[in-house]
């Protein structure tokens, strides 16, 4: 019998804003991502992950979504995305679909109900507003993730609850009608034959019922808590919500998906949520907050893979995505620990060893048993654009913390295809990109690395044809071997050996009948700092 798809699959995640513009409105679109199905099955993906395109004000980029059931107009209609989810069947790969339980849009019609409605009305139940404090401050000292607090005051003198930005009030996990709303929203779009779910701040739905103060002032989205009574993340209530889930998902066959966005304190924590009768899958950010140190690379696959057999599901592995600083800007920096979260100081960063790294990265990555996530342009070895002029920035991060924290539009530049010139074929000729690309970019056009032979487009290329054509790599088994400080070496069943050096001297590669693959040139059986092979080695296990 075949494993199901997606306990090894190589998932895309495609940020609708950025990936492509059909239309030339600056913005990318579902025409965009249906013009470049191609690219993505040559690319060798197994699934596309499509950030939110419901109709939204996009204070958070979509994340403030207005309604569930419908396409932004910016984004296209619903009969286009129902033909996106067809060509990519048709392309022989998986789409996924981004909700987003935590929160509405304030536009929402729900929290416009609420407003008009009143203080404690039947409409705001479904929201969480609160009187304010005695000494006329907010109910609590919580803290938005973007920055200042967490609650909002209303004309009538009420409070709501928004753990993000201000347009997107926390809607309230324990009635009835949220969750009848959200299981009818997963039957709406499998009814329309989407593979799965990416589900938004899978740790946050349930809130403690008394709303307690939190003893530090501040809760970091990078730094979740260590414990299990926190007020509002992490807490036991969220799983009956997805055991309820997994059973709608069931019934529309083995192959329709979940993957949590669930930012906990350890695997541990994590493989709650990925139960057999829960969700499938979660993102493990251990990894992509690990320092390029062999013993940490270790420790954190060690872990991850021990917690997530434990309860049987597959471990998955991310390098970047869109709220995070991107890898070849953290591999770059001297202190390459941490996911790069908006709050944390910048240092200066060597692109090209940063670059160097991120190769290397992702032959470790895609030889560890489980699935892997890319994050659109990471292909094209994509650094953080962190000279964004200020007047540009929209993340509501650079508003919320007094134009402290710059946010992470950084991450969010739209791709540049090809061309010598903004916006690179990420639209049309005159198309003005949401954000501005820089020049420099000029050398890592899509159409420009499809030419050259050592890429980094043509190393992801050929790392993924050999993960889905080699009999050992994705789901199987896996061991370390012994191997020299600073150097990782990974054994996969039948027949092939990982070597990645994270050291900043040569090391030797190991016994092998022939070079598989390798991030950089070798010479004499030298592999050197910063990089990492594939090797075909003899014997059976
Ligand atoms: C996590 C998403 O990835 C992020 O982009 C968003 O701002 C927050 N959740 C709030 O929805």
């Amino acid at each position: 019998m075949t494993a199901p798809w997606w306990r090894d699959a190589v998932i895309y995640q495609i940020y609708i804003r950025s990936f492509g513009d059909g239309n030339g409105d600056g913005l990318g679109d579902i025409a965009g991502i249906r013009s470049r199905l191609t690219y993505l099955r040559d690319l060798g993906v197994d699934a596309i992950w499509v950030t939110p395109w419901y109709p939204s004000p996009m204070a958070d980029g979509g994340y403030d979504v207005s309604d569930y059931r419908d396409i932004d107009y910016r984004f296209g209609t619903l009969a286009e995305a129902e033909e996106l989810i067809a060509e990519v069947h048709a392309q022989d790969m998986r789409i996924i679909v981004d909700l987003v339980p935590n929160h509405t849009s304030d536009q929402h019609p729900w929290f416009q109900q609420a407003l008009a409605a009143g203080p404690d009305s039947p409409e705001r139940a479904r929201y969480l507003f609160r009187h304010g404090a005695s000494s006329g401050g907010p109910p609590n000292n919580w803290r938005s993730v973007f920055g200042g607090p967490a609650w909002t005051r209303v004309a009538d003198g009420q409070w709501y609850l928004h753990l993000f930005d201000a347009h997107q009030p926390d809607l309230d996990w324990e009635h009835p009608d949220v969750r009848a709303e959200f299981e009818s929203i997963l039957r709406f779009w499998l009814d329309r034959g989407v593979d799965g779910f990416r589900i938004d701040v899978a740790h946050g739905l349930v809130k403690h019922p008394d709303l307690p103060d939190i003893e530090t002032d501040h809760e970091d989205m990078m730094e979740p808590p260590d414990r299990t009574d926190h007020p509002h993340w992490d807490r036991q209530e969220v799983h009956e919500i997805y055991r309820g889930w997994r059973k709608i998902a069931d019934s529309y066959g083995p192959d329709r998906v979940f993957v949590a966005e669930a930012w906990v304190a350890k695997p541990e924590r994590l493989a709650c949520y990925v139960r057999p009768d829960e969700l499938h899958t979660a993102f493990n950010f251990d990894f992509l907050r690990c320092s390029w140190h062999a013993d940490a690379l270790r420790a954190v696959v060690d872990c991850t893979t021990e917690a997530l057999d434990a309860v049987g599901a597959p471990p998955t592995w991310v390098l970047s995505n869109h709220d995070i600083t991107r890898h070849v800007t953290r591999y770059g920096r001297a202190s390459t620990r941490g996911g790069g979260s908006q709050h944390e100081p910048h240092g200066p960063v060597d692109v090209g060893l940063g670059r160097r790294r991120a190769r290397a990265a992702l032959l470790l990555m895609l030889a560890l048993p489980g699935s892997a996530y890319l994050y659109q342009g990471e292909e094209l070895g994509l650094e953080e654009v962190e000279d964004l002029p200020p007047e540009v920035l929209q993340d509501p991060t650079w508003e919320r913390s007094g134009h402290t924290a710059r946010g992470r539009d950084g991450c969010r530049v739209p791709l540049p295809w090809s061309g010598f010139r903004p916006p690179f074929g990420f639209g049309p000729v005159d198309t003005r990109p949401w954000l501005p690309q820089p020049q420099r970019w000029v050398s890592l056009t899509a159409e420009l690395q499809k030419r050259e032979p050592d890429s980094m487009l043509d190393l992801y290329h050929r790392a993924l044809r050999l993960r889905r054509d080699h009999p050992a790599l994705g789901e199987g088994s896996w061991s370390w071997l012994p191997s020299a400080p600073g150097v990782l070496l990974l054994r996969r069943s039948p027949g092939l050996v990982c070597i990645v050096n994270v050291s900043n001297a040569p090391t030797t590669l190991p016994r092998h009948e022939r070079l598989l693959l390798s991030s950089e040139p070798l010479q004499d059986s030298v592999l050197p700092a910063d990089s990492a092979a594939w090797l075909e080695v003899p014997g059976v296990g």
